[in-house]
């Protein structure tokens, strides 16, 4: 009987361990990529220039080096090597973006490049053969500039064009591609809409990010529904948007700054995230409060933020089969004012300070999506690390470690339920302002060589490891 007893305990002791090292049954990882950020290519096969190739050619100024996208990583042309890449990764999945106009040059209908859907059945139909499942982004940043001469998503009209596009793509992938991602960081693209030093360099501040928003989260509605209406029963998929936060965090623990990171967190996600995934729907209740506050106090007849009808109220909430999200710091936080009038830091009143990259805040994101956003199956669409640059990264390493760590003990501990993790990213890339200085590639990528030559760097291996026996290696638990 005792003997009995202390070998169950081993027993319980040896599968707790198991536990919590261990991802569940059918976790997915992957890494992650953007059209913009990899494919060059920009003006080839009929592609339609995009709101980035406009930026990046005319604001040199504004990027680290003055470098384009021009040709990037050139995986228009080496998308087979980067599906072998993935495979020596045993990846189950890829998180790669659509450019909308090497699909659509003018983003409108009137001209289907068919160059462009060749393009990504191609690389679909590589992944599937390799065995890896695409996840698809619909939108990251890259919007047809033709769309921007008509006022891009300060205009609510462009909701129509992402529907009409996203029914491009259903139709044409939908038989393959079982995760769509319809937009990636909205909290981040609107910034486009608010300063020069992002495309499309619209310096709206605190009124135009708040129109890109609502068109933003009603497009997202409008192509869940599409997909629900006429895709689902045939196509049998999930739908999901990816938000994004560096986890607010209070600078000290007085109530001031505890409620600073609450606002934060609701100005940055749940400006996009409540509407769409809460049982109320609408915007937070803080944000509306404060911006429709400030707006009177400024003498404005009207909101800077627009106002959704009851109807679209509902129609908007539960438009998400799953919830994609990214994570990459923590951001220590205190109350007050500060930033440009208007502006949605200055709505916010929130002061941000330091940035820290630690595993606790992953956690802390993680466990509140869950809390906030009841019901949805979370896939962290982005997590990573840059550097300057190494083979050896085992800093790198260090830091998907800990995140990992993190990632097992929201599941195991407080039942948080992430169904997938892919790293950004596959390769080093275009870091967008930061031009090909920062690196954040489990390949590295010599962007002087012609051939664009891969190199596997430590990480790689790594995440091989570790993506196919779906266990952290037990020194790191
Ligand atoms: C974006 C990526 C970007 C990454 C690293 C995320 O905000 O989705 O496009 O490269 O962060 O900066």
């Amino acid at each position: 009987m005792r003997l009995l007893t202390v070998f169950t305990a081993v027993l319980v002791v040896a599968s707790a361990q198991t536990a919590t090292n261990q991802f569940p049954e059918g976790f997915m990882f992957g890494a992650a990529t953007a059209a913009y950020q990899i494919e060059g290519a920009w003006n080839e096969d009929g592609k339609g220039e995009s709101i980035q190739d406009y930026y990046f050619h005319n604001h040199p100024e504004l990027i680290i080096g003055g470098v384009t996208g021009d040709v990037a990583c050139d995986s228009y042309h080496r998308y087979q090597e980067d599906v072998q890449m993935l495979k020596a990764l045993n990846a189950d999945v890829y998180r790669f973006s659509i450019s909308w106009p090497r699909v659509l040059p003018n983003g409108d209908l009137d001209v289907i490049n068919q160059a462009g859907i060749d393009y990504y059945n191609n690389l679909i139909n590589e992944l599937l053969a390799n065995g890896i499942q695409p996840l698809v982004t619909m939108y990251h940043w890259d919007l047809p500039q033709a769309l921007q001469y008509i006022g891009g998503w300060s205009n609510e009209l462009m909701a129509e064009y992402f529907v009409e596009y996203a029914r491009v793509l259903f139709e044409n992938y939908g038989d393959r591609v079982k995760w769509w991602i319809t937009f990636n960081e909205p909290a981040v693209f609107v910034n486009g809409y608010a300063t020069e030093s992002a495309a499309p360099s619209q310096p709206a501040s605190g009124i135009g990010d708040y129109l890109a928003t609502h068109t933003i989260v009603k497009a997202h509605a409008r192509v869940w529904h599409l997909y629900d209406e006429q895709f689902r029963a045939a196509q049998n998929g999930s739908v999901g948007i990816t938000l994004n936060m560096d986890w607010p965090a209070a600078l000290t623990n007085s109530t001031e700054d505890e409620e600073a990171g609450e606002r934060a967190r609701q100005f940055q996600m749940g400006i996009f995230a409540h509407p769409i995934y809460t049982q109320d729907g609408d915007y937070p209740a803080v944000v509306r409060q404060l911006v429709d506050a400030n707006s009177e106090a400024e003498g404005r007849p009207r909101s800077r933020l627009p106002t959704f009808t009851q109807e679209e109220i509902e129609y908007i909430r539960g438009s998400a089969d799953f919830f994609g999200m990214n994570h990459y710091a923590t951001t220590y936080v205190t109350s007050g004012v500060t930033g440009e009038s208007p502006s949605k830091t200055r709505d916010s009143a929130v002061i941000s300070s330091s940035h820290e990259r630690n595993p606790w805040g992953l956690r802390n994101q993680l466990n509140w999506v869950a809390n906030q956003y009841p019901g949805y199956p979370i896939i962290i669409s982005e997590n990573g690390y840059a550097n300057a640059g190494a083979l050896n990264d085992t800093d790198r390493i260090e830091y998907f470690t800990a995140c990992l760590g993190a990632v097992l003990e929201a599941i195991n501990t407080d039942g948080v339920p992430v169904i997938g993790y892919a790293a950004w990213s596959l390769m080093d890339d275009l870091e967008w302002n930061w031009g090909f200085i920062l690196k954040y590639g489990l390949y590295e990528v010599d962007f002087n060589s012609p051939n664009r030559t891969r190199t596997p760097k430590e990480s790689a291996g790594f995440m091989a490891e570790l993506f196919s026996s779906k266990q952290l290696p037990d020194q790191y638990n």
